[in-house]
């Protein structure tokens, strides 16, 4: 598929896998996908792995991200970790502001914006994560929730960081729903994105930003998703913690 952005399809492995498990994944996911070279794949694997997937996935072409960290560089702060501990297991990437760390953990855009710099000042790319819940599409406020969401969470970010920045889209009635955006709706959700970060820095820049769609990704929808113009790449929840599954969808987007 001839894009105009490189894709990048990444993993959410969410609050599953022991060392173990994670280990065989990676083992399979290395096998499958060894071979790729026309898509970004990167896996977020819990904190508890990193160490052992970092070491396991060193020599592959698979790049490692983490879930979640602190906007603060270290100290007293009990239970977080920061983007120097990451960087520590060569982590390259962070997803910042999920929906389920927004609605569980009461995530502002302004902490995620936070940590978009604390990210960004230590070279982590950071994956910031929006989306419209059900009630907020119905309502016809799927715009101004983006918007905002955009602006609060890229806010701050110069325009160099803002293009080694991936914003993925993720309507939350997606998530974990078996519900896919049809293409028209993650067509035009992207493209809506695109306007307003090239209102916030400008149109060449707003190019170069992936948008990532996330929200019940499987092989059987992933080739019409990404073949839409602004649909840069992918964040799996679900379907990247079985090889097969993460695997073809990545076959299937190429
Ligand atoms: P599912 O693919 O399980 O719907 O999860 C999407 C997601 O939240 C990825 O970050």
């Amino acid at each position: 598929m001839d894009k105009e952005r490189k894709l990048i399809i990444a993993g959410n492995w969410k609050m599953n896998k022991t060392v173990a498990e994670a280990l065989d994944l990676v083992q399979g996911l290395k096998r499958e996908l060894g071979a790729i070279k026309e898509v970004d794949l990167v896996i977020c694997p819990p904190f508890t792995a990193l160490s052992e997937v970092s070491k396991a996935s060193l020599d592959s072409n698979i790049r490692l991200g983490a879930q979640n960290m602190s906007e603060h560089g270290g100290g007293a702060y009990t239970g977080e970790v920061s983007a120097l501990m990451l960087k520590e297991f060569s982590v390259k990437y962070v997803i910042l502001g999920h929906s389920e760390r927004r609605q569980y953990q009461k995530e502002s855009d302004a902490l995620v914006a936070r940590k978009a710099a604390a990210a960004h000042a230590m070279e982590l790319k950071p994956i910031i994560c929006v989306g419209e819940t059900l009630q907020e599409r119905e309502g016809g406020l799927m715009e101004k929730v983006l918007e905002t969401q955009i602006r609060g969470s890229l806010a701050g970010l110069s325009k160099e960081q803002a293009v080694e920045s991936i914003v993925a889209y993720e309507p939350v009635w997606a998530i974990d729903t078996g519900k896919t955006a049809s293409t028209e709706q993650a067509q035009s959700a992207h493209a809506f994105i695109r306007s307003i970060l090239s209102g916030m820095f400008d149109e060449p820049a707003a190019k170069r930003i992936r948008i990532q769609y996330g929200g019940s990704v499987k092989a059987a929808n992933a080739r019409e998703l990404m073949s839409q113009a602004d649909v840069d790449g992918a964040l799996v929840g679900g379907a990247s913690l079985e090889e097969r599954s993460f695997a073809d969808i990545v076959k299937n987007s190429i």
